[in-house]
């Protein structure tokens, strides 16, 4: 059937036919608009610092073929637990580039990073470095090891997802010295090699200035920690955190002002700090190379630490959209109607967590305006499974497919079987072409660890 050119496509793919082809609730992915963003981060880092790279926070998103994408775009892998690990590295990713992150990690979880040679533990606290030292200690491997700190910076977000105050669960905490004193026992602990410095201000993120002030106290951190030991750290990792534009018309800077303005703020500060071999005046040493890999004197380390940046959010959230079918739309004299969609907070529950607000459209007419708003909702047993308030939709009916905008980030990462719903499949789209991901669930899946039914 020819269809009609004004019907919403994604990655060069009509979303009806999508929805047809692969059923609904789905999440479709536009692989160029990944690759897009990944480009946008690589492309500043080799412009404003020396030596910056890139690491994917898995949590954001992860499935095997995005696995491969990082792989082949040679980024660096931010996972947060053993079976993020367990999936990167069953889709063939290199261990060597992994941080493994976690405020808690388990015993065992410790041993498979070890065992599988992850490139960067990134400590949380004392009893998790002691942990780690006495089992790489055993095993006469040195791990490389950064160590997670606070700097006492709450930005502008939602509470949930702050984690530089310095009331936090995450890292050590600057103010008072508890980092310092970390950073002495990780130099001294056997079987752990302290190669540097971790913070994590908090995510969706939309304003540049509580970024410049984290690299700016990273800075600080490591040259105390230079002061203090004689050891000049070779790495800093500023973390994640930069907002992605959920909604349409929200102005947003760009991927490169971001970053270029957290280079910028480091690189100052740390030729403030008067850390040897950094030239102190207005050379720029991204554009000169002058002071860009000089060594501090004696040390034989370089003088500039190696920055990472870890973003997951701002690479995937744009990329993808949720396809939805409309079973009932539901009149309630006095308000909104209700339009009943076959997913919901199962499959994002952002809006309930976090009120996150999101943009959507019917698929076969997105450009028609909306006579009047609606409530979106899910199937889930609760009032709370609203998708979407005040939604302005042209007369919604039951078969429509409805497409919410922005939901590559922590919807498939986040989602859940609450009722026995099955997760939704995720399809990858680029030029045209569809290709799956990750298949739906089945009820069979869902049966697989309940140990008094039968399987299959
Ligand atoms: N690095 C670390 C250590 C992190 O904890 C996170 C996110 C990131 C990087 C990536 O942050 P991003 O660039 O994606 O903002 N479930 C919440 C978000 C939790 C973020 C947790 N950490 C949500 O749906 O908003």
């Amino acid at each position: 059937m020819e269809r009609d050119a004004r019907y919403l496509t994604w990655g060069g793919c009509d979303a009806v036919e999508l929805a047809g082809k692969y059923g609904t609730p789905a999440y479709i992915m536009d692989e160029g608009v990944i690759e897009d963003r990944i480009e946008q981060y690589l492309s500043v880092a080799g412009q404003v610092y020396p030596d910056l790279r890139v690491a994917y926070a898995g949590k954001a998103f992860l499935c095997g073929m995005l696995v491969q994408l990082l792989e082949a775009k040679g980024l660096w892998l931010d996972v947060v637990s053993g079976g993020e690990l367990h999936l990167a590295l069953a889709a063939g990713f290199d261990a060597r580039r992994v941080f493994f992150h976690g405020n808690n990690k388990s015993q065992a979880e410790i041993a498979y990073g070890l065992e599988s040679g992850v490139g960067r533990f990134v400590v949380d606290n004392l009893a998790e470095l002691s942990r780690l030292s006495s089992q790489a200690s055993s095993r006469g491997l040195p791990q490389d090891v950064l160590l997670r700190v606070t700097p006492g910076i709450s930005p502008r977000t939602h509470r949930a997802v702050q984690t530089g105050q310095v009331d936090s669960k995450f890292g050590l905490p600057v103010t008072g010295g508890a980092a310092l004193a970390a950073a002495k026992a990780a130099i001294a602990a056997p079987g752990i090699r302290l190669r540097g410095v971790h913070l994590h201000i908090g995510s969706q993120i939309s304003e540049v200035h509580p970024f410049r002030t984290a690299a700016r106290a990273a800075a600080q951190l490591a040259w105390e920690i230079w002061r203090e030991t004689g050891y000049l750290p070779e790495e800093v990792n500023v973390g994640g955190g930069w907002a992605a534009g959920l909604l349409p018309g929200q102005p947003l800077d760009t991927i490169g002002a971001y970053v270029a303005a957290v280079a910028r703020s480091f690189k100052a500060a740390w030729r403030r700090c008067g850390v040897p071999g950094v030239p102190l005046g207005p050379a720029d040493p991204a554009v000169t190379g002058a002071g860009g890999r000089s060594l501090p004197s004696g040390s034989g380390r370089y003088a500039w630490p190696t920055l990472y940046i870890e973003p997951g959010r701002s690479i995937v959230a744009e990329a993808g959209i949720t396809l939805y079918t409309v079973g009932a739309v539901k009149p309630v004299p006095g308000f909104d109607a209700y339009v009943l969609v076959d997913g919901g907070m199962n499959d994002n529950p952002r809006p309930a967590l976090y009120g996150a607000r999101y943009h959507a459209v019917l698929a076969d007419r997105p450009a028609e305006p909306g006579e009047r708003t609606y409530t979106l909702v899910g199937k889930a047993c609760e009032s709370g499974d609203v998708l979407i308030r005040e939604l302005p939709l042209p007369g919604p009916a039951p078969g429509d497919i409805v497409a919410v905008f922005a939901t590559g980030a922590y919807n498939h990462s986040m989602a859940s079987n609450y009722n026995r719903l099955e997760r939704p499949p995720v399809v990858f789209v680029r030029n045209g072409e569809s290709r799956l991901a990750v298949r739906r669930e089945t009820y069979a899946d869902m049966l697989l660890t309940d140990m008094a039914v039968k399987r299959g």
